[in-house]
C-alpha cells in the first residue's frame, strides 16, 4: 500500500515553504515512481480562523493513521489575543502529546560555511554534522507538582518539578543509539548528575541499557554546562548527543545557530514503535511561522524541505531519495544561491520560489 503522508502546512511562512516541499513531493512521484496516499488540513491560526480551533480531532485522527506528518509553522500575531488554551501553537502542543511523540530529533548540518563575517567560527563549524536527541514529553516542563503557591510568610513560590523514569529515558536513549548506528556509532549523554538526582538516575539508565544492547556504540557522558561550552568551543567532536527536555531545549537551540540560518535547519519528533512495526513521527522546520516576512516571497524553504529528506529517511527508509534531496540543497548552496536570511557577500540574492526552483532542477 501507499505510503500515507498528512501535510499541514499552517500559518505564515508555513505554506509558501510547503509549497516548495510540495513540488519535491511531485517530482518524487512522477520521476521516480514513488507515490504517496497525500492528505492535507489547516492547522493554527488558519484552522482558527474556520473552523475554531487550532486543530480538529478529526486531523488528529488522521495524523494518528498516517505514517508520517509534514508540518509547516503555527502562529502569528493575529491570533496573539485568542486566550492560551485555543492559541494556534496548541495545535503542535497537542499533536506531540497526543501522539505521544517524545523523541526530538534535531540535526545541526552545516552544508557549507555560511559565515563570511567571521572566519574564526567558519573554521570551528565547517562540516559540522551532529544530532541532538531531545526527551519531549517529560523532565522539569510536565512534573508534578507545579505551580505558583503563597508562602505563610506573605510571599510566593513558583514550584516545578524534574522527574524521570527508567521507562522514559531508555526509550529516548534506544533512539539515540539506533541513530549512532547509522552514523559515526558515538553517543554522548547530557545531563547534571553531580547536582540532580533525575540526572543521576539518567546517567545510570544510559549506562545499563549501553551495556546490555549496544557495545558497538561508544558511550560517553558531559555535565549540560560544559556541554554547551563544548559545542561553542569544539562542536564536531559530537555525533550523537541524547539529553532530557530542558537541557536538549537550549542545546539545540544553540546548535542551530552554530549552522548559520534557522530557515535551515529541520527536525523530527519520533514516538514509539507499534507490533505492526509503525511509529508516529512529525516532521518539521525549527522555525515559526516568521509573521515579519510571511507574504513576501523571501522565506527560506530548505528547512521545510530537508525536514521532507528526514521524512523520507526515518519513516519510509528511503535513505536515497533522502540522500539525493540534501545533495541537492548542497549543491544549490555551493552555486551561490542565497535567500535574504543566509544572504553574505557576493552572493545571488533569491526568493522562496527560486531557490525551491533551483533545489528540483539539481
Ligand atoms: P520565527 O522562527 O518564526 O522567526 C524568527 C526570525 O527568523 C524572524 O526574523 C524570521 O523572519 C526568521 N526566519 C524564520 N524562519 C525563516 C525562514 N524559513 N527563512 C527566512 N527567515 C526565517 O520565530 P518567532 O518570530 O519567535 O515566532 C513567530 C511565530 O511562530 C510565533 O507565533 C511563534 O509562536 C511561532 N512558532 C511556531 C513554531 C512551530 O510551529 N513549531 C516554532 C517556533 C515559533
Ligand atoms: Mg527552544
Amino acid at each position: 500500500p501507499n505510503k500515507k503522508l498528512l501535510v499541514l502546512p499552517g500559518d505564515g511562512i508555513g505554506p509558501e515553504v510547503m509549497r516548495e516541499a510540495g513540488r519535491i513531493v511531485g517530482w518524487l512521484s512522477r520521476r521516480r515512481g514513488i507515490s504517496f496516499d497525500i492528505s492535507e488540513d489547516l492547522v493554527g491560526g488558519a484552522s482558527i480562523d474556520v473552523h475554531g480551533v487550532p486543530i480538529r480531532d478529526e486531523v488528529i485522527a488522521q495524523a494518528r493513521e498516517a505514517d508520517a506528518v509534514l508540518f509547516g509553522a503555527v502562529g502569528g500575531p493575529k491570533w496573539a489575543g485568542v486566550g492560551f488554551d485555543v492559541r494556534p501553537e496548541v495545535a503542535i502542543l497537542r499533536l506531540r502529546q497526543e501522539l505521544g511523540l517524545f523523541a526530538n530529533l534535531r540535526p545541526a548540518i552545516v552544508l557549507d560555511p555560511l559565515i563570511d563575517s567571521s572566519t574564526l567560527k567558519a573554521d570551528i563549524v565547517r562540516g559540522l554534522d551532529i544530532m541532538i536527541v531531545r526527551e519531549t514529553v517529560g523532565g522539569i516542563y510536565f512534573g508534578e507538582p507545579r505551580g505558583i503557591e503563597d508562602m505563610p510568610d506573605g510571599g510566593r513560590r513558583g514550584v516545578n518539578t524534574e522527574i524521570y523514569t527508567t521507562f522514559e529515558i531508555e526509550r529516548v536513549a534506544r533512539v539515540a543509539f539506533d541513530l549512532a548506528r547509522k552514523r559515526e556509532g558515538r553517543v554522548c549523554s547530557v545531563e547534571k548528575s553531580n547536582v540532580m538526582e533525575s540526572g543521576l538516575l539518567w546517567r545510570q539508565v544510559v549506562t545499563e541499557l549501553q551495556a546490555r544492547e549496544y557495545r558497538d556504540v561508544q558511550l560517553s557522558h558531559m555535565l549540560a554546562d560544559n556541554c554547551a561550552m563544548q559545542l561553542v568551543r569544539n562542536p564536531r567532536q559530537f555525533d550523537v548527543i541524547v539529553t532530557g527536555n530542558l537541557f536538549g531545549d537550549m542545546l539545540s537551540d544553540l546548535s542551530a545557530m552554530l549552522t548559520g540560518s534557522l530557515g535551515m535547519l529541520p527536525s523530527a519528533t519520533l514516538g514509539t514503535r507499534d507490533a505492526q512495526g509503525r511509529r508516529p513521527a512529525l516532521y518539521e522546520p525549527i522555525h515559526g511561522s516568521a509573521p515579519d516576512i510571511a507574504g513576501t516571497g523571501q522565506a527560506n524553504p530548505l528547512a521545510q524541505i530537508l525536514s521532507l529528506a528526514m521524512l523520507l529517511r526515518y519513516s519510509f527508509s528511503m535513505d536515497a531519495e533522502a540522500d539525493l534531496i540534501e545533495r541537492a540543497c548542497t549543491n544549490v548552496l555551493a552555486s551561490g544561491l542565497r535567500t535574504a536570511d543566509i544572504m553574505s557577500a557576493g552572493k545571488a540574492k533569491v526568493g522562496t520560489g527560486v531557490m525551491g526552483e533551483a533545489v528540483l532542477r539539481e
